[in-house]
């Protein structure tokens, strides 16, 4: 089988190094890949966002199956090209996508369907929107509409902050059209929780859950970024809280999915806040998340391409997903300045005895090295029989890898831990 996988970075990475594993994936190609990606896979220069040349390629090549990992190539309908010439696929259609691509969608949605979220309005005007939060309490949270690089949302503590968040986005257009509908919603608090789930539109098998930290420095303090590391699974979701999601939200959402005649298939990423008045829908991705995909599929037992198929060919009720136990922990290694300016094109070295699995995002193959060449570096995992071990080994592991201008969070899984100790 001649397999395509669409994106570029730590995700992506894992994702084929789980294909890998099956005897049937007998080439791998990444578009585009990076350095690090080409190591296990076949890597080619063409950008995710280039439908066309995506499409063109599969079809020169010969390409049997597609999985398209990030959220653009999504949202601009690489599936529905694809399919249009005979691929199968891996990830939802343009339709569905828009359950991430359009927070006002995903709000509607919700609200349609009884899915528990933050109350919310929507604005299209400026003056409208403006006049909503002089009468609103604060924290108060603004969401772009569109996709935004995961930075479309301000946590406003008061008027002021608000509207100036409200300004960016529609009077200055910081997120280009992204920005034209905002969403105003209601201040949540509680642990977030991260559940990737596959669905072929009827069956939902959710995948072990996960914690993603998010903040560039410790202690969650200083700008959102990409994501800094990841533990998986999360203390907090417990069997009761699992069961309730599962009832509460996932299959609802998937339901409501096929009601509105934008069938979900593929990976479902629930972002949830487990509020005191119970578990709510944060965000929908319509992909795998990045860097949780690093901690969830290295836990991962089953064979990751016969579910996928599983989910393209609606079968996935009858084929099993299992997990093993244990922890797992991914540390992100970034370039510092990252999600700011940060300088690139230094060398990478990696000590022989580190003992981590590495998913390679921001490097560049030069001179048969790798060189930095994006803010987040790579992640690097480790998987143990405890939390605390994996925690502890994924550092040792990420203290063996080198660039000149290093920088890591050093409380991944903190929290995790402090919370296992409380219950
Ligand atoms: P998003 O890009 O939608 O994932 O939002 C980024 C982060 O903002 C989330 O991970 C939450 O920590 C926070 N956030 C988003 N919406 C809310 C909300 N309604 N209440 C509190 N925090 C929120
Ligand atoms: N880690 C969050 C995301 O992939 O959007």
């Amino acid at each position: 089988m001649k397999i395509l996988v669409v994106g570029g970075g730590g995700r992506e990475h894992a994702i084929i190094k789980q294909l890998k594993k099956n005897k049937n994936a007998e080439e791998i190609y990444a578009l585009p890949g990076n350095g690090g990606i080409g190591k296990d896979a076949k890597c080619v220069n063409i950008s995710a966002k280039d439908i066309e040349g995506i499409v063109n390629f599969a079809e020169r090549v010969g390409i049997d199956y597609a999985v398209v990992a990030p959220d653009d190539p999504l949202a601009l309908g690489a599936v529905d090209a694809l399919n249009e010439k005979g691929i199968p696929c891996f990830g939802p259609c343009k339709a569905a996508a828009e359950i991430e691509s359009s927070k006002v969608f995903a709000k509607n949605l919700m609200k349609k369907y009884g899915i528990p979220t933050a109350s919310y309005e929507v604005f299209s005007d400026m003056d409208a929107a403006l006049a909503f939060l002089e009468k609103s309490r604060f924290p108060a949270v603004i969401k772009a509409d569109g996709l935004a690089l995961g930075k479309g949302v301000t946590i406003a503590k008061d008027l002021e902050e608000a509207k100036s968040a409200v300004r960016a986005l529609m009077q200055d257009k910081v997120f280009g059209e992204s920005g034209s509908r905002v969403v105003i919603e209601e201040f949540l608090t509680g642990p977030e929780v991260s559940v990737l789930a596959f669905t072929d539109g009827t069956a939902v098998k959710p995948m072990v859950s996960s914690m993603d930290h998010k903040r560039a420095g410790d202690g969650d303090t200083g700008p959102n970024t990409g994501g800094m590391g990841t533990v998986a699974p999360n203390p907090y979701y417990t069997e009761e809280v699992a069961k309730r999601c599962i009832e509460e939200i996932f299959i609802p959402t998937v339901r409501a999915m096929n009601k509105e005649n934008r069938k979900f298939k593929g990976c479902l990423y629930f972002g949830l806040m487990l509020t005191e008045n119970g578990p709510k829908v944060i965000e929908y991705n319509c992909r795998f998340g990045d860097p949780e995909t690093q901690v969830v599929l290295p836990l991962i037992k089953s064979d990751l391409l016969e579910i996928m198929l599983a989910v393209t060919e609606e079968r996935l009720s009858e084929t099993p997903v299992e997990f093993k136990g244990g922890s797992a922990c991914c540390v992100v290694l970034a370039s510092e300045g990252y999600p700011g300016k940060y300088k690139t094109g230094f060398p990478v070295s990696v000590e022989e005895d580190c003992k981590g699995e590495i998913f390679y995002a921001g490097v560049k193959e030069d001179g048969g090295k790798l060189i930095t060449s994006g803010g987040r570096v790579l992640g690097v995992t480790a998987v143990a029989d405890t939390l605390s071990a994996a925690v502890k080994k994924a550092y040792a592991a990420a203290d063996k890898i080198h660039f000149e201008n290093r920088y890591m969070r050093r409380d991944i899984g903190a929290a995790a831990l402090a919370a296992k100790e409380k219950n």
